[in-house]
């Protein structure tokens, strides 16, 4: 597992093979890795601490890339205590060190270390300002609500290196198998990042000033080469909220299982039909977190789900409100709704969808009664016209 930068830029960060859920809501299968580096020269820069769960392994790997030397610099990038957790900690081992991060990442030192006194080694940085370590010069760059409103990037000139906080994140531990980048990175981008597409744009557009050769990110794996285009391609794509792939996702609940059966008949529909990918999930019993990234992937999406309690069914609307909250736009989409006496699942999902941006709704709609029937499939067939004309 290559995690070599530069002789001179070492990596210190940890696997958590712990964690199951990130921020307690995202499932891990493996973990999380929390990235951090040490930039050895004449002085000396840590880039960013992270999550205390991993602190004992972490200033173990700092010690020994240090070997016997003292670091003059604790770069601050986000606040968020995955990252920031041993930012006190640090403090106390070296009591000289600088703290260099934002004023608005100054502001929330307070809220996480509240019985610490960092006046004297906080050093702010704004756009543009540089800091010379000898060899290599450091430039800050803003990345606000990259995720948080505090977050900066650093560019180092002499190694081309670009340290990105949470931008080109991944959830898991670390590997680097160009393969598995792209399903735990989108899965991360939309679930952490979605919400603010334009933010990431602007910050594409600054790091496009930068001759980029290696980004090395706060989670995931160290990005070079092909890997660093097709992410940043991606990136682009993802966050103009571009469609990435043509295709159509259904994402349904099922009760007793007949809401799922008319989801799987429509899936079967549609590829009878032509349709180029059709990716189906249900919410009940899969990642809801994936269901958000395939909702982004694809540029059409079908939601089925029955009535409840004179209402949508609770995970439906727990689903589309991450939808909402993500900013999910420029898409077409469709309803199916099952209900044995009132049905009610589409004119509320249609309600919720009424103030998204840019989103074409469906004016067909499926509505099954209790188990699907031949005669439903009359519906299901306009339904997946309409989808996908
Ligand atoms: Fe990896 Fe926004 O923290």
């Amino acid at each position: 597992m290559d995690k070599t930068i530069s002789n001179d830029i070492i990596y210190i960060g940890c696997d958590d093979n712990e964690i199951t859920q990130f921020e307690g809501q995202y499932m891990l299968e493996d973990g999380m890795c929390y990235n951090s580096y040490v930039i050895l020269d004449d002085k000396i820069a840590i880039m960013d601490t992270i999550d205390d769960r991993c602190g004992d392994r972490w200033l173990a790997n700092l010690n020994e890339a240090l070997n016997g030397r003292t670091p003059d610099y604790l770069i601050v990038q986000h606040m968020e205590p995955d990252h920031s957790s041993l930012v006190a900690e640090t403090l106390k081992k070296y009591p000289n060190i600088k703290v260099v991060m934002s004023s608005a990442a100054n502001k929330m030192l307070a809220l996480y270390f509240s019985e610490v006194d960092f006046s004297a080694n906080v050093k702010i940085v704004k756009e543009g300002d540089t800091l010379s370590l000898g060899k290599h010069t450091l430039q800050f760059a803003t990345a606000p609500m990259v995720h948080w409103p505090e977050v900066i990037v650093t560019y180092d000139s002499q190694s081309k290196v670009l340290f990105s906080a949470d931008g080109f994140g991944k959830f898991g531990v670390y590997d680097s198998e160009p393969d598995d980048w792209a399903c735990e990175a989108r899965r991360y981008y939309f679930n952490i990042c979605g919400k603010y597409g334009a933010q990431v744009q602007a910050l594409l557009k600054k790091a496009s000033n930068f001759d980029i050769q290696t980004i090395c990110p706060l989670h995931g794996p160290i990005l070079k080469g092909e890997m660093l285009s097709e992410a940043i391609r991606l990136y682009t794509i993802w966050s103009a909220y571009d469609v990435e792939s043509d295709g159509v996702f259904i994402a349904y609940c099922t009760m007793h299982g007949n809401t799922g059966k008319a989801a799987e008949a429509l899936a079967d529909i549609l590829r009878q039909k032509g349709a180029k990918k059709v990716s189906i999930s249900n919410l009940c019993e899969e990642d809801w977190a994936e269901g958000v990234e395939d909702a982004f992937k694809y540029g059409k999406l079908v939601l089925a789900a029955p009535t409840y309690d004179g209402g949508l069914f609770p995970k439906m609307v727990d689903f589309i409100h991450h939808l909402k909250i993500k900013n999910y736009q420029k898409r077409r989409v469709a309803f199916v709704e099952n209900g044995s006496w009132a049905p009610q699942a589409v004119r509320i999902m249609r309600e919720m969808f009424a103030d998204f941006k840019d989103v074409e709704i469906c004016e067909t709609s499926a509505t099954i009664r209790g188990a699907l029937k031949n005669s439903d499939l009359v519906a299901l067939n306009a339904l997946a016209d309409e989808i996908l004309k």
